[in-house]
């Protein structure tokens, strides 16, 4: 399938390289053209591996992760245009977290609301289940750990959705750990991803 990655920072590159290796055709996405991140990584990660605009990137993805800077999220999104994303599975591994002021950083919107949640109401006709936002870019694919892989949490609103998110993060060796309710789960999600860190 075609993957569309949305950000070249660690966790665009880690989960671009992992689809990479799973045989997938993965474009890494940036506000310009040309970005030098997007253009090394896909240079170096072989000729499945493309880059382009976050517009570009989400009009090839059958799927589409968001691997954004999380405050710069909904730019991002912006920026690729939400008709982009009608009907895809939006993999969403972003934190919504300002470390603009230093750290620790701060969690963007509070309690009552998160990142998740935000990205699908940007992206009604989407389905946006968060992944890989709880571990840190280097176990995000494949990690090598002494008890094995550990769980990965999702949650989003489409049960069918989560279903293949979970095929995705098994295929790249992690368990998966789904629960049904979106919103306070989404929220758990955020928390994690800050106490993480
Ligand atoms: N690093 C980790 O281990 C880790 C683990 C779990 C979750 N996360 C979350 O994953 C996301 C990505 O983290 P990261 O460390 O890979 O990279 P990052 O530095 O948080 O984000 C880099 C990406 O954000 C884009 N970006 C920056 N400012 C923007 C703006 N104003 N408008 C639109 N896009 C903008 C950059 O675009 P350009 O390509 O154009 O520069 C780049 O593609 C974050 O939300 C983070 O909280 C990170």
């Amino acid at each position: 399938m075609n993957v569309g990655v949305l950000g070249s920072g660690d966790v665009g590159k880690a989960l671009g390289q992992g689809f990479v290796q799973l045989g997938h055709r993965v474009m890494m996405g940036s506000r310009e053209p040309n970005s030098a991140g997007a253009v090394a990584w896909a240079a170096a990660a072989g000729p499945n591996a493309s880059h382009g605009t976050f517009a570009q990137t989400a009009q090839f993805g059958d799927v589409v992760v968001l691997a954004t800077l999380g405050v710069a999220s909904a730019n991002a999104i912006r920026l690729a245009g939400t008709d982009q994303f009608r009907g895809k599975l939006v993999l969403d591994a972003t934190n919504p977290l300002d470390a603009s002021k230093g750290m620790p950083p701060v969690l963007v919107g509070g309690v009552g609301d998160s990142g998740g949640e935000k990205h699908q109401r940007l992206l009604p006709d989407a389905h946006v289940v968060k992944a890989f936002n709880t571990v840190g870019h280097a176990l995000m694919f494949r990690p090598q750990l002494p008890g094995g892989p550990p769980d990965m949490f999702i949650c989003g609103q489409s049960a069918d959705a989560k279903k293949r998110a979970a095929e995705i993060c098994s295929a790249g060796r992690s368990s998966t750990s789904a629960e049904s309710a979106p919103r306070t789960t989404s929220r758990r999600c955020a928390w994690c991803g800050c106490w993480r860190g």
